[in-house]
C-alpha cells in the first residue's frame, strides 16, 4: 500500500493513448466457423466484437503505437521518458522484453525498460510499480503500457474461451511532480494481491521450461466468475479505506474489461452508480493487461475523464492476481 502523503513526490498522469489492430472480428463473423451465436456471447459477456492482430502486428508494435499516442497526448518526446514498463502475458518472444523493443522503436537508448507479468491485472501492477520508481526519485517519467495479443494464445476451436478475448494496447505517461506542482493529482494509493493456489482455474498449458511451446489458454469460466467480483471489490474497498474516500466520491470506475456481468456486479457491490462505469468490453472484448488503458484512452478521448477527476482502476486475472489503484487525474 502506498500513500501520496508519505513522500514529497506524486506520480501524475500526463498522457494517455492506445493502438488497436486493424482487423475487427464481430460475433457474427465467429458464428461462421464456431457453434456459437451473437445472442449467447452478448448475453453472457456483453462482447460484440474484438480486434485481432495480423501477422505484421505483434504485441510490441501495438505497444509502440500506444506509447507514441500517449507521448503525443502528453506533448512529450521519447527523450523526456526514462522508464518503460510493459504489462503483458503475450510477448513477441520469450525474451528480450517487449519493453526493450518499444524503447528501440521509440529511438530511446537511455533509461530502462522491462516487462511485468500479472496477466489481466498486469496494468494495475505496472502502475503500482512505476509509481514507486517515480516517488523514490530514481526516475522522472514512465511510460506504462499494457499490450497483448491474446488471439495468439486461445484455442480457436474452443468456443468457451476464444470468443472472450481480443488484441490491443494502451499506455499512460506518469510524471514525478512535487506536491506543490501536483496539487492533489496523481496515483493516490495502490493495492496488489495474488494467490497461486488458483492456478488451475486460469492458465496457459505450455511454456519454455515445461512443454517448450507457447501453449493455449485454459479456463474454468464459472470458477473464475465466482471469485472475480469478491476479489475485485475487496481491493477497491481497500483503496477507498486508505484514502478516506468512498464510491460516491468517484468520478469514474474503470475496471478490467473481461465481462459485462462481472463489471456490473462489482460496481453494484461497491455502490458505484452505473453512469460512472466505463465499459468498453463490447468493442474490445477481454484484452487482458491492455483493457484498462484502452478504456482510459476511450474515456479520455470522448471527454468523460477530465483533469482532477477521481478514477478507480481495478482488475483480477490469472494466478490469481488482483489489484486496484485510485488516481486523481
Ligand atoms: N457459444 C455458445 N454456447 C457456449 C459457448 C459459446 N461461445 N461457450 C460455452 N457454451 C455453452 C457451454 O457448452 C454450455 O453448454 P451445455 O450447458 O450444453 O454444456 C453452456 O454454454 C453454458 O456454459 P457455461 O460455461 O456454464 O456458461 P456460463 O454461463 O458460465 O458462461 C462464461 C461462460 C461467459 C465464460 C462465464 O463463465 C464467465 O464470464 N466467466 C468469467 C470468466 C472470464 O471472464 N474470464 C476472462 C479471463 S479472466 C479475467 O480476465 C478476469
Amino acid at each position: 500500500m502506498t500513500h501520496l502523503t508519505e513522500g514529497g513526490l506524486s506520480s501524475v498522469v500526463v498522457g494517455v493513448g492506445s493502438r488497436l489492430p486493424k482487423r475487427i472480428v464481430s460475433n457474427a463473423d465467429l458464428q461462421k466457423s464456431l457453434d456459437t451465436s451473437d445472442e449467447w456471447i452478448v448475453q453472457r459477456t456483453g462482447i460484440r466484437q474484438r480486434h485481432v492482430a495480423g501477422e505484421d502486428e505483434p504485441t510490441s508494435k501495438l505497444g509502440l503505437g500506444a506509447a507514441q499516442a500517449a507521448l503525443a497526448d502528453a506533448g512529450l518526446s521519447p527523450d523526456d521518458v526514462d522508464l518503460v514498463i510493459v504489462a503483458t502475458s503475450t510477448p513477441d518472444h520469450t525474451f528480450p522484453s517487449v519493453a526493450t523493443q518499444i524503447q528501440a522503436g521509440l529511438g530511446m537508448t537511455h533509461g530502462a525498460g522491462f516487462d511485468l507479468q500479472a496477466v489481466c491485472s498486469g496494468f494495475v501492477f505496472a502502475v503500482a510499480t512505476a509509481d514507486k520508481f517515480l516517488r523514490s526519485g530514481s526516475h522522472r517519467r514512465a511510460l506504462v503500457v499494457g499490450a497483448e495479443t491474446f488471439s495468439r494464445l486461445v484455442d480457436w476451436t474452443d468456443r468457451s474461451t476464444c470468443v472472450l478475448f481480443g488484441d490491443g494496447a494502451g499506455a499512460i505517461v506518469l510524471e514525478a511532480q512535487s506536491r506543490e506542482q501536483a496539487q492533489g493529482r496523481g496515483v493516490l494509493t495502490t493495492h496488489l494481491r495474488s494467490d497461486g493456489r488458483h492456478r488451475e482455474k486460469l492458465y496457459v498449458d505450455g511454456g519454455p521450461s515445461t512443454t517448450r511451446t507457447t501453449g493455449v489458454l485454459r479456463m474454468a469460466g464459472r470458477e473464475v466468475f465466482r471469485h472475480a467480483v469478491g476479489m475485485a471489490t475487496d481491493v477497491a474497498e481497500d483503496a477507498f479505506a486508505a484514502t478516506g474516500t468512498n464510491a460516491e466520491d468517484l468520478d469514474w470506475f474503470v475496471p478490467h474489461q473481461a465481462n459485462r456481468r462481472i463489471i456490473e456486479a462489482s460496481a453494484e457491490k461497491l455502490g458505484v452508480a452505473p453512469s460512472k462505469v466505463v465499459l468498453t468490453v463490447d468493442l474490445h472484448a477481454n484484452t487482458s493487461a491492455a483493457s484498462i488503458p484502452l478504456a482510459l484512452s476511450v474515456a479520455k478521448a470522448d471527454g468523460r475523464i477530465k483533469r482532477g477527476d477521481l478514477v478507480m482502476i481495478e482488475a483480477m486475472g490469472g494466478g490469481f492476481t488482483w489489484g486496484a489503484a485510485l488516481i486523481r487525474w
